[in-house]
């Protein structure tokens, strides 16, 4: 996919997600129909949210296969975005140190903080690729800006 082709899915895809979020107040609802969006969208491996719950990320909604329940604190690309409070790029992930293989098919991996109001992370975005470095500044971009949707409770 050229980027110019990534960069307009991301745009029709932000628009709708933005068009659901705005109807709906409840988070777990959003983030369901958020991930399957991204997920029909680009058909990653896996798409989904893990929710900060108590000191542990907890997984929430998501499309792909069955992953791992609970990452503690540190632990993982998105025990990563947690801690740096941002997003997390990693174009292998057998070269990242202490990455948590839920699928031993996934192969790159992007993760991006949600923050609340006072800008506390309150869970992440992790998106998983069967495929080298599926990810970049244009997913990074625009995944943000999606994540921000999350931003209000
Ligand atoms: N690989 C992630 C764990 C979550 S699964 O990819 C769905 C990590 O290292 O944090």
């Amino acid at each position: 996919m050229t980027s110019t082709e990534k960069t307009s899915l991301y745009t029709q895809l932000l628009e709708q997600a933005r068009a659901l979020v705005e109807n709906e107040s409840d988070p777990i609802a959003n983030m369901a129909n958020v991930a399957a969006l991204i997920h029909d969208t680009f058909h990653f491996w896996w798409t989904g949210f893990y929710r900060l719950v108590g000191d542990d990320l907890v997984l929430g909604p998501f499309q792909g296969p069955i992953a791992c329940t609970r990452i503690r604190r540190g632990r993982g690309v998105c025990g990563a975005a947690r801690d740096r409070r941002e997003t997390v790029v990693v174009p292998d992930v057998e070269q990242f140190p202490g990455h948590i293989a839920c699928s031993s098919a996934s192969r790159s991996e992007i993760v991006v903080p949600l923050f609340d109001g006072k800008g506390e992370v309150t869970g992440v975005l992790d998106i998983d690729s069967e495929h080298l470095t599926t990810f970049d500044d244009i997913d990074a971009r625009y995944l943000e800006q999606i994540a921000a949707l999350f931003g209000k409770d």
